[in-house]
């Protein structure tokens, strides 16, 4: 099944949107396959954005990620890669629809509140990074009969 690895990063922690993040997506009908508060050591976050090393902001995204604790997610689901970056809305939150949390709660594109995977490689490489095994829960939502025919 395709998984996206989604995560609160510092500034939704602090700014206490962990839970209505976590809601958009639930209710949405994806199924949470791992859940941390985690303090991300800077060898993690350069590796998780390392193809953005070349960019002038690398450094200053990186100083970002490790600022506080982040909320690492893993998210399962049909087309959940995509469908995750619609709820999330565009890099540029003063670009992202009403609606998607960058839109409804973001300003500036170094303050974004949360990362989702750009395609389902990138969802499993991330959540290879993040997550050891013993922490990616296998479990059956009884709900599914009701989101799936
Ligand atoms: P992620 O889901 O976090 O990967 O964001 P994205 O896929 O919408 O954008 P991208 O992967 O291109 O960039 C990763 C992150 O780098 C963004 O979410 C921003 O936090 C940061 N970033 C991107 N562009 C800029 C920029 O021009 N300036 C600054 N300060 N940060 C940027
Ligand atoms: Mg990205």
């Amino acid at each position: 099944a395709e998984r996206s690895y989604v995560m609160i990063k510092p500034d939704g922690v602090q700014r206490g949107l962990v839970g209505e993040i976590i809601t958009r997506f639930e209710r949405k009908g994806f199924q949470l396959k791992g859940l941390k508060l985690f303090q991300t050591p800077e060898d993690l976050a350069k590796e998780h954005y390392k193809d953005l090393a070349s960019k002038p902001f690398y450094g200053k995204l990186v100083d970002y990620i490790i600022s506080g604790p982040v909320v690492a997610m893993i998210w399962e689901g049909d087309g959940v890669v995509a469908s995750a970056r619609k709820l999330i809305g565009a890099t540029n939150p003063l670009a992202a629809e009403p609606g998607t949390i960058r839109g409804d709660f973001a300003v500036e594109v170094g303050r974004n509140v949360v990362h989702g995977s750009d395609s389902p490689e990138n969802g499993e490489r991330e959540i290879g990074l993040w997550f050891e095994e013993t922490e990616v829960v296998e479990w059956t939502r009884d709900m599914t009969p009701w989101l799936k025919e």
